[in-house]
């Protein structure tokens, strides 16, 4: 059975790129099926780092077919760079990428849109997008009428599809910004500027639906790579705190066309702290020194945007809650190393709602925002772990702490990330 899948558990950058890369030697297929350029997935080779927003991460192994599926939103500008950056290093293997012709399509009036809708209406509490169109791409995709695929790019009409779509988003966009803040788009250029980016991409434009179908039929291994995290996921997340597509487990077949009963196994990513860019609920937040210890250590400033990012501890409600929503066998825990030299570690167990303490993830943001979290305190461990290469080899606090973790969550670890290289992974065999 050929499919694996790794989903990030918390809000993003959990390092699913890390593992990514360390588990496409075991498959022939590396997908991204969901997100767009919001996501920015780190692979570190060799002292060599890779920041990967569209291209899959495993762009960087030799003999594998990397999928960009139907549905990703698809910035073409964005992945022309990233394929002349590694083209630029000496590195990569575009010859294997394959790009859904179902794709939808980011043009310059998603990233005008995604300004102006940034507010989150409710409580005037930002959203905090990355910016990059993703929502009002998405938005375009379920209405229809103004969307466009990457596959009409080459069809004869899209140069009056971009005209009509121009037209009525030069008259919604220019009431959305205040007076003369709105320069109108032109769709001839934007036609010509398109035009260009589908000739690059035309080696790589296929139906992947088919291509994935065929392959999962055929018993070739298929990874899944997950982009933000299970609580972003546009239904079953902090709504409406989160990204415009199913970034938990339940979007892997909607976003790949791969039916669910070719995925057997799925990998649950958990930094071993939380972290949370943008706007939002987060329960466990450190808004003191030890906050900007986690931000120190783990150098958590965003990989697309460069913001800070807001560190807390460890949040096992929600965690239980997104491995059960992502049918998790087993969890990678990244990042442990950021942990080192605190006197105690906390993990958040449960919370309390109105006197009454519950290991249920709220459904509702406000209800989210209210929670008083409840924790178990650990003893912290002194030494630095980042050269440690086996579970046993770790100071006896960490291991107390991962198999605690390990045991709240409900779920074994099958791997522990002790700093960004591929080597610096800890692999546990099932006993
Ligand atoms: P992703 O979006 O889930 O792929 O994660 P990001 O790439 O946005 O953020 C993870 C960051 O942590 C990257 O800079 C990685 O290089 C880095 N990283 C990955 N694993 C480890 C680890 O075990 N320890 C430390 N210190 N950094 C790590
Ligand atoms: P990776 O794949 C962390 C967050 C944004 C914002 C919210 C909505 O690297 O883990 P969007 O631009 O998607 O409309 O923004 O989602 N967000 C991420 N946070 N990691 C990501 O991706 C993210 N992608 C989006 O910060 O709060
Ligand atoms: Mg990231």
């Amino acid at each position: 059975m050929p499919g694996t899948c790794v989903i990030g558990l918390q809000w993003g950058d959990e390092a699913k790129g890390k593992i990514v890369d360390l588990l496409t030697r075991e498959h022939d297929f590396v997908v991204r099926y969901q997100g767009g350029a919001n996501a920015g997935h780190t692979v570190v080779v060799d002292n060599q780092t890779y920041k990967l927003s569209l291209l899959p991460s495993g762009i960087l192994t030799p003999g594998v077919t990397c999928v960009i599926a139907s549905g990703v939103v698809l910035n073409p500008a964005r992945v022309i760079e990233e394929l002349d950056e590694l083209a630029q290093r000496g590195a990569g293997n575009p010859e294997n990428l394959r790009i859904s012709d179902r794709a939808h399509v980011i043009f310059p009036w998603h990233f005008a849109e995604d300004r102006a809708f940034d507010k989150n209406t409710s409580d005037g509490e930002n959203i905090g997008t990355t910016g990059r169109g993703i929502g009002p791409c998405y938005r375009d995709k379920v209405g229809r009428s103004h969307a466009v695929r990457l596959g009409d790019l080459y069809r004869s009409s899209i140069r009056q599809r971009i005209e009509h779509i121009v037209e009525a988003k030069n008259r919604s966009l220019a009431a959305l910004y205040p007076a003369g803040e709105f320069q109108p788009l032109d769709a001839s250029s934007i036609h010509k500027q398109y035009a260009d980016y589908a000739e690059r991409l035309r080696p790589h434009v296929c139906d992947t639906t088919e291509l994935l179908l065929s392959a999962a039929e055929d018993g070739r291994r298929l990874l899944f790579e997950g982009a933000q995290g299970a609580l972003l996921d546009v239904d079953h997340g902090t709504y409406p705190f989160v990204t415009s597509s199913n970034s938990s487990g339940v979007g892997i077949s909607s976003g790949s066309g791969v039916p669910a009963r070719f995925i057997n196994r799925v990998l649950g990513v958990v930094k071993a702290y939380s972290t949370r860019v943008g706007g939002g609920p987060f329960p466990t937040e450190l808004d003191n020194p030890t906050g900007q210890y986690l931000r120190d250590r783990g150098n958590e400033y965003g990989t697309v945007t460069r913001r800070p990012r807001r560190c807390g501890w460890l949040d096992v409600v929600a965690v239980r809650y997104t491995s059960r929503l992502s049918g998790v066998d087993a969890i990678a825990v990244m990042l442990l190393d950021v942990l080192s030299g605190l006197d105690e570690v906390k993990i958040c167990t449960a919370y309390e709602i109105d006197g009454k303490r519950t290991m249920r993830f709220p459904s509702h943001v406000d209800d989210v925002r209210r929670v008083q979290p409840v924790y178990e305190t650990l003893p912290g461990w002194k030494e630095e772990v980042t050269t440690c290469r086996s579970f046993e080899a770790l100071p006896p606090n960490a291991q107390a702490y991962l198999r605690r973790v390990s045991e709240l969550i409900g779920r074994p670890i099958q791997m522990v990330s002790v700093g960004p290289d591929r080597e610096q992974s800890i692999l546990i065999s099932k006993s």
